[in-house]
C-alpha cells in the first residue's frame, strides 16, 4: 500500500475544480502542491493563493513542496491554511534546520527534499526533524520528465539508511512516476507517491487506475 499524491501542477488550471474533482472520486490521498520561487529553480509556478483555492475546493490533506530559497517566508500561511506537510529542499541557502523546526512548531509535518544529484546522507543532520524524506526522480522544475536511471538504488540505500538510524520516515517519490516505474520506486521503498502526468495528463480516473494496478502484487 502507499499514498498517491497528486501533482496539481499537471492539472487543467482551467477546470482546477473539475480535475480535483475526478482526482477524489479517483481515490488519490492527498494533493502535491509545487510552490516554485524563480530562484531556486527557474520556474515560478504559483504561490500560496494556489495553496488558498485548494484549501477551498478539499478536504484531502494538503502536501506542499516548497521549490524556494526562503521558505520560511511562507509558512505562517501554509500553516494558517491546514496544510498537513511542508518539504523543503536540502540544497537551500544556509540549509534545512531552521525551515524543519519551523515546520513542526507551526503544527505541520515536516518533509526533507533531496536532489537527484543530493547524497542520501545529506540527510543525516536532519532524521530527528522529519516525517518524510522526498526524493527527487527528476531535476526539480517540472512536470513531465522522465524518471532518472539510478533513482530506485537510491531509494533502497535511503531505505536502508532510515532503517539502520531507526528512522520511521516514509520515503517519497516526486517525479516521472508513471505505471511503468512507479512498481520499481515502490518495491525499492517509496510508500508514498508523487504522481503530476500520470494522473492528470489523461482521464484521471483511468490515470490512478493504472497506477494502482501497476503496485498490486
Ligand atoms: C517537479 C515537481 C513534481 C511534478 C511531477 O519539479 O516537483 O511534483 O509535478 O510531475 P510528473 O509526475 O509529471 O513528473
Ligand atoms: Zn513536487
Amino acid at each position: 500500500m502507499f499514498e498517491l499524491c497528486a501533482s496539481i501542477l499537471a492539472a487543467d488550471f482551467a477546470h482546477l475544480e473539475q480535475d480535483v474533482r475526478a482526482a477524489e472520486a479517483a481515490g488519490v490521498d492527498a494533493f502535491h502542491i509545487d510552490i516554485m520561487d524563480g530562484h531556486f529553480v527557474p520556474a515560478i509556478s504559483f504561490g500560496t493563493d494556489m495553496v488558498r483555492t485548494m484549501a477551498r475546493l478539499t478536504s484531502k490533506p494538503l502536501d506542499v513542496h516548497l521549490m524556494v530559497e526562503n521558505p520560511l517566508d511562507f509558512l505562517p500561511e501554509l500553516a494558517e491554511l491546514g496544510v498537513k506537510r511542508v518539504s523543503v529542499h536540502a540544497e537551500i541557502p544556509g540549509g534545512p534546520e531552521a525551515a524543519l523546526r519551523a515546520i513542526r512548531a507551526a503544527g505541520m509535518q515536516a518533509g526533507l527534499v533531496l536532489n537527484p544529484e543530493t547524497p542520501v546522507e545529506a540527510a543525516l543532520p536532519y532524521l530527528k526533524h522529519i516525517s518524510q524524506l522526498l526524493l527527487m526522480t527528476v531535476h526539480p522544475g517540472r512536470g513531465g520528465q522522465a524518471y532518472l536511471p539510478g533513482s530506485n538504488e537510491k531509494i533502497a540505500a535511503a531505505r536502508a539508511l532510515l532503517q539502520e538510524r531507526g528512522s520511521a520516515a516514509v520515503i517519497q517519490v516526486d517525479g516521472g512516476i508513471t505505471p511503468c516505474t512507479l512498481p520499481g520506486a515502490y518495491t525499492a521503498g517509496a510508500r508514498s507517491i508523487v504522481a503530476g502526468s500520470a494522473v492528470f495528463g489523461g482521464t484521471v480516473q483511468s490515470g490512478v487506475a493504472c497506477l494502482r494496478r501497476s503496485c498490486a502484487f
